[in-house]
């Protein structure tokens, strides 16, 4: 059973900030990204009611301070979504520089640009970014890259601003249109989300609703990598078929076979499975966020298969560790040529990050003998009990605390 979306939960816990009252927000992922976010939420002021593990009640009535802790916001990418909303709320927000998986370079000047196209002054010192404005004014923004981060951010701060802003080469990925959804379910006027264009009209007000966060397309992909890779039978639950396309075609150009239901998608494979070429790009194309997952599968797979990561400039770190367990991989630039082999084995290997360390997970129920994964704390800033739901498909794993 798939959890929900860690990429718009962490965007729609902090766009509560938004607002002046009470939201309720269910199918939030257990995950430390989330803890992490309630953190920083009540150090701001907010009080933060868990109703069950995953429904949780958010009250924004008392912010106190707009300075964000450092160390907390500084820990993962998705603190930027503070800006976007406390700048909307408060007109002005400090928050640390927003750290995150070790992609490459992971700058975030478009966010910038639209914040200051709005009205905002941006200033970076110290590694704390600074954002305030007096109002913020509506206006016309370019991306010049699709940024899922940029555009939620952007989209977050013009809520309310006056007039109506157009956003245009915007990112189109679901947890995007998600946020819209739930902006919208707070009273925001927000249209063309999951297209290229978004337009924005400023609100006077907005206030708290109940809202359940989309399931999590990329751990729904990892499940379906994992089936496919183990020659198991595996059926995924509360997922939306229509967001998994992209994996669902390369499964099925490899030769597995994938069938979707209304609210899942079974994967089984019942003959060898072929290489093939994969490049990511964003949404609808093939996600950057499965693609590790996806080099482990094609490690084991017969022939030759070329993986091309387009979104990060760094994000072939696994492939070190697979070649420990006998994988054989090349990488040239951003392009890794892996040729399959029969088998991997078990072997002592680093969770280099998040969905590296999914990959890992998968490498080893795939590899003879025992595989040890350390650094496991990336896993957990975006898996929810991956052990637990990998043990109740027939792995033999476990969380070894040490
Ligand atoms: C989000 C996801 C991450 C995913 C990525 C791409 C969250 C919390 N994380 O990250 O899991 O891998 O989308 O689907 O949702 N860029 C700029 N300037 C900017 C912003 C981005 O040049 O201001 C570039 C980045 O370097 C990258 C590309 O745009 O090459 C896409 O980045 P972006 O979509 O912004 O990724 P994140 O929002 O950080």
């Amino acid at each position: 059973v798939i959890s929900g979306a860690k990429n718009a939960a962490v965007a729609i816990l902090p766009a509560t900030l938004l607002i002046d009252g009470v939201c309720t927000i269910e199918n939030v992922p257990n995950i430390s990204d989330i803890k992490i976010s309630c953190e920083i939420l009540k150090k701001l002021g907010a009080k933060i009611t868990w109703q069950d593990e995953h429904t949780i009640t958010i009250d924004t009535t008392n912010i106190t301070t707009t300075k964000a802790p450092l160390d907390l916001t500084s820990k993962f990418r998705a603190s930027y979504y503070i800006i976007g909303a406390m700048l909307s709320r408060k007109g002005e927000v400090e928050v640390g520089m927003p750290g995150g998986c070790k992609l490459g370079a992971r700058p975030i000047d478009q966010h910038i640009k639209g914040f200051e196209a709005l009205g905002a002054n941006v200033t970076i010192e110290h590694g704390a970014v600074l954002v305030e404005a007096e109002s913020l004014k509506a206006a016309n923004i370019f991306f010049d890259v699709v940024s899922v981060g940029a555009t939620i951010n952007v989209m977050i701060a013009a809520t309310m601003a006056e007039g109506t802003t157009v956003l245009e080469n915007v990112a189109k990925e679901p947890h995007v249109v998600d946020v819209a959804n739930f902006l919208n379910s707070m009273g925001a006027d927000i249209k063309g989300a999951g297209t290229d264009v978004i337009r924005i009209k400023g609100v006077n007000e907005l206030v708290g609703c109940n809202y359940s966060v989309i399931p999590d397309q990329i751990e729904a992909g990892t499940f379906m990598i994992a089936a496919a890779a183990t020659k198991g039978d595996v059926t995924i639950t509360n997922i939306i078929p229509k967001h998994l396309e992209s994996i669902s075609a390369k499964l099925i150009e490899m030769g597995a076979i994938v069938k979707e239901g209304d609210d899942s998608v079974r994967v089984t494979v019942d003959n060898e499975l072929r290489g093939v070429n994969v490049k990511t790009a964003p949404y609808p194309g093939f996600p950057t966020d499965v693609q590790q997952p996806m080099s482990v599968l094609l490690s084991i797979t017969k022939g030759r298969s070329l993986v091309t990561e387009s979104i990060w400039e760094n994000r072939h770190k696994h492939t070190d560790e697979l070649k420990k367990m006998g994988a054989m991989i090349k990488v040239e630039g951003r392009t890794a040529i892996i040729d399959g082999v029969e088998k991997l084995e078990g072997a002592k290997v680093i969770a280099t990050d998040l969905r590296a360390g999914a990959a890992m997970v998968i490498a080893g129920l795939i590899a003879n003998g025992e595989t040890e994964i350390v650094d496991i704390e990336h896993i957990d800033r975006g898996y929810p009990h991956i052990e637990e739901k990998f043990r109740s498909l027939g792995a033999d794993i476990r969380r070894v605390v040490r």
